[in-house]
């Protein structure tokens, strides 16, 4: 028996699974279409679900979701500012959501996740104020054509990781660095965004139950490896500072909260520094170095189960927002470990709910492995694996799919290992 066997969840807790459009869709226009990742590969294909998402949906019913965290790409709905949504894009998601809605899964949909159509880049992204009017309009255009059928709305997804990846850090296109400026101005203005739309789907209220609306927030933790060096406290200190702090409170602070009906989390762990050097794996830290160091890590951070009981309870007191864990997952080609992960993590956030933090949902990242931005396809999230050497695209259920059904499947929202 495995020691997540006896935890029990509410009833109506959602027991989902996200995606991102750029990551699975394919044949995009943003400016992720002539991105090339780390491994040499685009976007420009992906796992094809624009052409399959019929079958990915058999997936996540197969997999015994009731929830599905999904974008929706902008760049298809609108040709240019202020105009009308594209008929027949529309149609495809609306087709998709009744899909969804036949297979009994809600859907939270995503509006903004790390990708713009090309007339907002070309105007200069978000560093141009006129981008969060145009978005707004957007979004209220579509909350309007979708209202009655989406309940759950997140407005934007990691808005520190798209400004600092795209403003910072070079990583994102088009890949601009040390432009500290650019990535105040651009929070700044989703954030006013963020609260505009929030405000407009709170007052819709034609569904019959009220809508509920928030932001995705990654929240990694920034920690010093030596407690004693001033020079590894000082870049967690800072990375801190600029990614966590002045991102949530640029979102959630005084009247702004407001806007929130919950909390996006997406969780995945920790980065830990030895002076400047970041110690997660493809950051010049070698797998032997972190192990050597008994940092347990997947293929992209240090993965720190408790500390996402920390960050619950202290979302929990500051906010008093009830909380969806809108995305968790490990990249790695070991099964066992990608299923160990997930029970620590499962464990850690029953005991917060236990203590009180209200938690309505988790959702997995991700359905299918899939294009992961400037690393391409070398890190596997999927709990459906796709074969990206076969034009045909085949999926095939791994290992920790199937653990993931257990728990999904498991009576009376208890969670049932199966391995
Ligand atoms: C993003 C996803 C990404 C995942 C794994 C999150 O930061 O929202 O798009 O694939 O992390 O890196």
């Amino acid at each position: 028996m495995n020691q997540i066997d006896a935890l029990k969840f509410p009833d109506g807790f959602l027991w989902g699974i996200a995606t991102a459009p750029t990551q699975v869709e394919g044949h995009i226009s943003n400016e992720w279409t002539d991105f090339v990742a780390q491994d040499g590969s685009n976007c420009r294909v992906a796992c094809d679900h624009y052409h399959r998402y019929a079958e990915d949906v058999q997936w996540l019913t197969e997999l015994g979701v009731n929830a599905y965290r999904m974008g929706i790409e902008w760049s298809r709905l609108q040709s240019g500012p202020y105009t009308a949504l594209n008929g027949q894009e529309l149609e495809r998601y609306i087709d998709l959501l009744d899909r969804l809605k036949s297979s009994g899964i809600e859907p939270m949909v995503v509006l903004h996740h790390f990708s713009n159509p090309p007339w907002i880049n070309s105007a200069g992204g978000w560093v141009n104020p006129a981008a969060a009017p145009m978005f707004v309009d957007y979004a209220t255009k579509l909350v309007s054509a979708l209202g009655d059928r989406v309940r759950l709305w997140n407005t934007f997804n990691e808005p520190d990781t798209y400004a600092s990846l795209v403003y910072l850090l070079g990583g994102f296109p088009p890949c601009h660095k040390w432009r500290l400026w650019s990535f105040r101005k651009v929070i700044a203005h989703m954030a006013e965004a963020h609260v505009q739309v929030s405000r407009f789907i709170q007052q819709r209220r034609t569904v019959g139950v009220s809508p509920e609306v928030g932001i995705a927030k990654n929240w990694t933790f920034f920690n010093p490896l030596r407690c004693f060096s001033p020079w590894d406290h000082l870049p967690a200190a800072l990375c801190h500072q600029v990614f966590n702090h002045y991102v949530l409170n640029a979102f959630l602070d005084g009247p702004r909260r407001a806007a929130s009906t919950f909390l996006g989390l997406n969780y995945y762990g920790q980065v830990r520094f030895k002076g400047f050097q970041p110690l997660v794996p493809g950051s010049g830290a070698s797998r032997q170095q972190l192990d050597h160091l008994g940092l347990v890590c997947d293929d992209m951070v240090e993965r720190y189960p408790a500390g996402l009981g920390t960050i619950l309870r202290k979302f929990h007191r500051r906010y008093r927002l009830p909380v969806y864990i809108t995305e968790h997952g490990a990249a790695s080609q070991d099964a066992d470990f990608r299923i160990r992960d997930l029970s620590l993590h499962l464990r850690v956030l029953h005991d917060a709910m236990n203590e009180g933090v209200a938690v309505r949902g988790f959702f997995y990242w991700t359905l299918l492995d899939c294009f992961e931005w400037q690393f391409g396809y070398t890190k596997k999230f999927g709990l459906v694996t796709v074969d990206f050497n076969d034009p045909a695209l085949p999926r095939k259920m791994t290992r920790v799919g199937e653990f993931y059904r257990g728990i999904c499947a498991a009576p009376h929202r208890e969670a049932i290992a199966r391995s």
